[in-house]
């Protein structure tokens, strides 16, 4: 037997006896993926060559970073998600965090325009401005970005199914501030998968679905280039109680499905690839969510480079955002959310994020307040300017427990993704509930094991104050509904009303056709036509998804 073999056992033996006084806190540890946690990792635990499995950041297969220098030449974005009531009130949100150090834009929509009605559409009642800023024209896009120049940041949409509109809505505004389309720089999220499997705010069905995705691409790649066209998300997965190695799983299935369907459009790999990007979640256990996002970037450049054919690295990077785990946020001593929040933003940083949202501590029982809004930014500020761990690259490489997790994660999703491709690929997995119901399996074991305490949650579970003071909450203008309506009037009123019947013609028959669909959206939306006008001729010719029956 190996002397090291020979020498761990003894040392087993030893912390065996250890545990007759102390015994160890759980029979069997285990991360949120449901693998086993050993008491001890050594250089047994991790396997192949160096060059292979992580060779240099910035270099294929990119498990260290996809940046060469990372954090030393550029932090990661400070990117707050933010957006509530009045375009207006939005627009003094997003110039308060410029203020306060923001590096990047994200703009956080309300439900009616997530869903293309427009806030006096009567499917808008009760929502207009409540879990985002309401946007029916391109005069409210206006006003979101008021004084705001928009060659000088970059901006992130959380927009799906309207993708097509708010991205054409943006890029009208920047012209009129005489910015050309290849000077601006953001995101849409635009990912209409992870929308069937777990939030919901899809429109047309699969097919239509995937046609207006992959128009973007097309027409970014020529008229838009600096331009990021879909973020595939694994946030949303997370939130709806998935596991580590599910997360990244169906997001890379999902992203697999969207280059299948670009290929098959006929579009060049190495043409769109490189602005395709991605959404993570940062959950709570710190070393697997680090793991996590080096097992992702492998696997990621492989799958382009073996199965796509892909010869541009940067088709090969994964660049992603995160943000803090939004289902890990407690109303309970809200205060807490802030320590929560810095160990999942300081995962997200170690694990080489590109762009990062944290989330306020008051966010599991309104929207953020400016106050604790700043705190959340304050906390990324600190990571990057005070901790040290933005100065080397990919810090926790060589940890024997980190390799060995990050090779183990990989292992686990690519045998997901191998049953998702035996199905058919995302959308018939999806068809089939199959995502579905493994999130709603691990949702349920997590759940059971906080309401039998084997799962701690600091505050809720555990270590409660009984009748704690409510702190103060933002509030949404009820008035908003009512102005936004009078607005919409107004438009209707005074814009060229022959012109948007035609721009609105011209959509329905090239959406009959097989046109791509964004020059005609431009069009309509610079005439005018408000979102729900355009969503909804849409609707007319493609229909509305009816989630599958499972
Ligand atoms: N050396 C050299 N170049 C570097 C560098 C370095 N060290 N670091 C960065 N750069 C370059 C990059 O290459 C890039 O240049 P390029 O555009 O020419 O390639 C430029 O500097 C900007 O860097 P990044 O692209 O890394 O950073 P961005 O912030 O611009 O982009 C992203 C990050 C992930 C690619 C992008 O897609 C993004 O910003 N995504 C954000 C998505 C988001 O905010 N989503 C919020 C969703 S909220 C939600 O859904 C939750 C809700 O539902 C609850």
């Amino acid at each position: 037997m190996s002397d090291f073999k020979t020498q761990y056992d003894a040392w087993q033996a030893k912390a065996e006896k250890a545990t007759s006084r102390f015994p160890e806190r759980k029979e069997e540890f285990t991360t949120s993926s449901d693998n086993p946690v050993k008491r001890l990792y050594t250089p047994q635990d991790v396997q192949g060559d160096y060059m292979e499995k992580q060779g240099f950041p910035g270099e294929f297969p990119f498990t260290r970073g996809v940046q060469s220098t990372m954090y030393r030449s550029r932090f990661w974005t400070m990117r707050q998600y933010s957006g509530f009531g009045s375009a207006e009130e939005t627009n003094q949100r997003f110039k308060y965090l410029l203020e306060n150090g923001q590096t990047g834009l994200s703009t956080a929509f309300d439900l009616p325009t997530q869903i293309g009605y427009d806030s006096d559409d009567m499917m808008a009642k009760g929502e207009v401005g409540k879990v985002g800023v309401a946007i029916s024209s391109l005069a409210d896009m206006e006003r979101l970005l008021d004084g705001i120049a928009l060659d000088k940041v970059s901006t992130s949409m959380t927009i799906n199914a309207p993708a097509s509109v708010l991205l054409a809505m943006y890029i009208a505004v920047a012209e009129k501030q005489g910015i050309s389309a290849d000077k601006i720089s953001g995101t849409i999220q635009n990912d209409i998968l992870k929308e069937y499997v777990a939030r919901g705010t899809y429109i047309y069905p699969p097919a239509a679905s995937m046609r207006l995705i992959t128009d973007i691409f097309e027409y970014c790649s020529e008229h838009v280039p600096n331009w990021n066209t879909i973020s595939i998300s694994g946030y949303h997965i997370r939130e709806a109680g998935s596991t580590a190695v599910q997360e990244v799983a169906f997001t890379l299935s999902n992203a697999i499905a969207y280059v299948d369907a670009a290929v098959k459009k006929g579009l060049d790999v190495d043409k769109f690839a490189p602005r395709l990007s991605f959404f993570f979640n940062a959950h709570n256990n710190f070393l697997e969510e680090i793991a996590k996002f080096r097992a992702a970037r492998r696997m990621w450049a492989h799958i382009m480079k073996e199965r796509f054919g892909a010869k541009d690295a940067k088709s090969l990077q994964l660049r992603f955002h995160t943000q803090t785990g939004g289902s890990t946020l407690t109303a309970q001593q809200p205060d807490n959310n802030i320590v929560r929040v810095t160990l999942q933003a300081l995962a997200a940083v170690m694990g080489g994020t590109q762009s990062l949202h944290t989330n306020s501590k008051d966010e599991a029982l309104a929207l953020p307040t400016e106050e604790s809004a700043r705190i959340a930014l304050r906390t990324q500020q600190i990571i990057a300017y005070e901790s040290g761990v933005a100065d080397t690259v990919d810090p926790l490489a060589g940890s024997y427990y980190v390799e060995a997790l990050t090779d183990q994660i990989e292992r686990d999703a690519l045998a997901y993704i191998a049953k998702i491709d035996e199905m058919g690929g995302a959308v018939k997995a999806i068809e089939q509930g199959y995502m579905q119901r493994e999130i709603q399996n691990a949702a349920y074991q997590t759940q059971m094991g906080i309401e039998d305490g084997s799962e701690v949650v600091v505050g809720v579970n555990k270590f409660r104050i009984e009748n704690e003071p409510k702190p103060e909450l933002m509030k949404i203008n009820p008035e908003l509904e009512r102005t936004q309506s009078a607005r919409l009037g107004e438009l209707r009123q005074s814009r060229d009303n022959d012109a948007v019947t035609a721009a609105l013609d011209a959509l329905r028959q090239a959406a009959s056709g097989t046109d791509n669909l964004m020059p005609h959206i431009v069009h309509a939306v610079k005439v005018y036509a408000t979102l729900g006008e355009i969503c909804n001729v849409m609707r007319d010719v493609f229909g509305e998804y009816q989630p599958a029956q499972w």
